[in-house]
């Protein structure tokens, strides 16, 4: 089969987080089942081109009442899937992907409409259709939204599937409803049944209703986005496509993440020799400023976008305990406010507990995962967190909260068995218990040993989920259900203009 992704980000093209690993991963995977692979992603600042000097087609995009130019540029391939650039500098020669300082840019849904027509128009150029189209996240649901609408009677796609993976619901893209006409959208949308969400026009829902399958990244979560609890206001919705949902973990590129092999780490360890683990421990506490490290004391890290769905306010209850137990707490992040003031406040108050730093770092980010005893992610809702898994392989055991592929990617310890620690419900104290216990089993080496070697030996690679996603690629080109979004009305479906 000829699979397009088209994406907001991908490694080592762009990242804000697991969005980009996956993008970066899973293409290599299925192209390594035999089929054809090709990737799309926005050509950022922080993007790097393809070595020399890159080929490129002009595109001209039919946007509101006017058109935008943008180009296609060859950016080189990636594990032999070749990737392509959309350049519109306009829209993405800025410092960040999606934000600046912590506020999204306004005019988010003209730049993703942009992305999302320049990856259909360039796709037409080809020899022949892509038999799926691959698309992530509200950034790329105006692909079948527009696959169905603007390009609903273009014969070149009548035979192109699309496939929408939900990483994260809590990201809707909502816009006021005038800004349907300014991206090319028929107001007639604007319904219920359609993009329309409390008055907003949400993007996510319409990729919901027009793609022909819609998956999430872990099983739970798949069921967990089909209750109010956790729907984010689209439960009824992601109801209403249950027979064509599905939950699919996310897997690991081992290239990238393996202590035996990983170049950013101090020394290297396996399994069969952890030697190199101690070697990571302290000279990642030396990087973080402690000038005689104590390698008996447990070190507790946290790598992560800061975001109220992390479980930052869980921290914030217990920073005081956590600061009196004799541990060292090791975070990487950044993103709201709240949550860089409290790990800046509390490395103020407890330079020799509380080791931080603010930012985006991937070469630390590895050192943690590496250097750290225990790995914490409390978060109040997980899709799947790759985090977590990278830190089995690297004997650095996960505390997590049970939710979503949190819960589905780790087993509690319970002194044989298992891989890590969990707790259930969200609240301080039931965190605070949780680390405690991971403290006492900390301090049983024979038991930590155990629990070491159990996530060690897991194997999370894309192999298996590869094939999943193929199993759906494959019942799609049989017999496309169309329904629910053919349900829509028809009317007048927007003539596509430019080319
Ligand atoms: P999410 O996608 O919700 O942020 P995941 O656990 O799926 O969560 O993936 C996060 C990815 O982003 C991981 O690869 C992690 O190492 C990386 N990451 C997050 N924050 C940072 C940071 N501040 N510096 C470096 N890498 C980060
Ligand atoms: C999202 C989710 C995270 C998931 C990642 C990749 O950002 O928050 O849980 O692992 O996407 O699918």
């Amino acid at each position: 089969m000829k699979i397009v992704f088209v994406a907001s980000e991908g490694v080592p093209y762009s990242k804000t987080g697991g969005l980009a690993d996956v993008v970066g991963a899973l293409p290599k995977a299925l192209a390594a089942l035999g089929h054809e692979l090709q990737v799309i992603l926005p050509r950022y600042r922080m993007t790097q081109p393809g070595p020399g000097l890159p080929e490129s087609q002009s595109l001209t995009l039919p946007l509101g009442s006017g058109f935008k130019f943008a180009s296609a540029q060859d950016g080189g391939c990636v594990h032999n899937v070749p990737v392509s650039l959309i350049e519109c500098p306009e829209y993405f020669d800025r410092e960040g992907l999606y934000q600046q300082k912590g506020e999204d840019y306004p005019d988010n849904a003209h730049r993703f409409a942009a992305f999302s027509l320049a990856a259909l128009e360039f796709l037409k150029r080809g020899k022949t259709p892509p038999d799926i189209i691959h698309c992530h996240d509200w950034q790329t649901a105006l692909v079948p939204i527009y696959l169905r609408n603007l390009y609903r009677e273009d014969a070149y796609y009548r035979n192109t599937s699309v496939v929408f993976t939900i990483h994260n619901l809590g990201y809707q893209g909502l816009f006021p409803p005038h800004v349907l006409p300014q991206i090319a959208l028929h107001a007639g949308l604007f319904t219920i049944e359609g993009l329309e969400y409390y008055g907003m026009m949400n993007v996510l829902k319409g990729g919901i209703i027009f793609s022909d399958f819609v998956t999430t990244v872990s099983r739970k979560y798949a069921e967990e986005i089909q209750t109010p609890e956790f729907g984010c206001g689209l439960e009824g919705v992601l109801r209403s496509r249950g027979d064509h949902l599905k939950g699919i973990v996310n897997g690991v590129d081992y290239e990238a993440w393996d202590p035996a092999t990983d170049k950013l780490i101090a020394a290297n360890y396996t399994l069969a020799s952890l030697k190199g683990k101690e070697a990571c421990k302290k000279e990642l506490l030396q990087k973080m400023g402690v000038q005689s490290p104590m390698l008996r004391r447990p070190v507790i890290g946290i790598v992560s976008r800061f975001a109220s769905q992390k479980g930052f306010d869980l921290i914030a209850g217990i920073a005081e305990q956590l600061a009196a137990l004799d541990l060292y707490v090791v975070a990487l992040g950044t993103g709201e406010p709240t949550h860089e003031e409290l790990f800046r406040t509390m490395a103020a108050k407890y330079p020799e507990k509380f080791l931080v730093k603010i930012g985006y770092d991937n070469t630390l980010a590895h050192q943690i995962e590496a250097g750290a005893d225990m790995f914490l992610m409390p978060s109040r809702y997980e899709p799947c967190g790759l985090n977590q898994i990278y830190s089995l392989k690297y004997g650095t055991v996960p505390i997590v909260r049970a939710t979503g592929g949190l819960d589905d990617t780790i087993a509690s310890f319970d002194g044989k068995s298992g891989t890590g620690f969990k707790f259930q419900d969200y609240s301080p104290q039931a965190l605070l218990a949780v680390i405690r216990h991971a403290l006492e089993v900390f301090a049983v080496p024979k038991s930590w040993l155990r629990l070491m070697y159990n996530g060690m030996k897991e194997d999370f690679s894309w192999a298996s989920s590869a094939k999943e996603y193929a199993k759906i690629y494959q019942s799609l080109q049989k017999a496309p259900d169309r329904s629910a979004a053919e349900a829509l009305p028809a009317g007048d479906v927007f003539k596509r203009g430019g080319s």
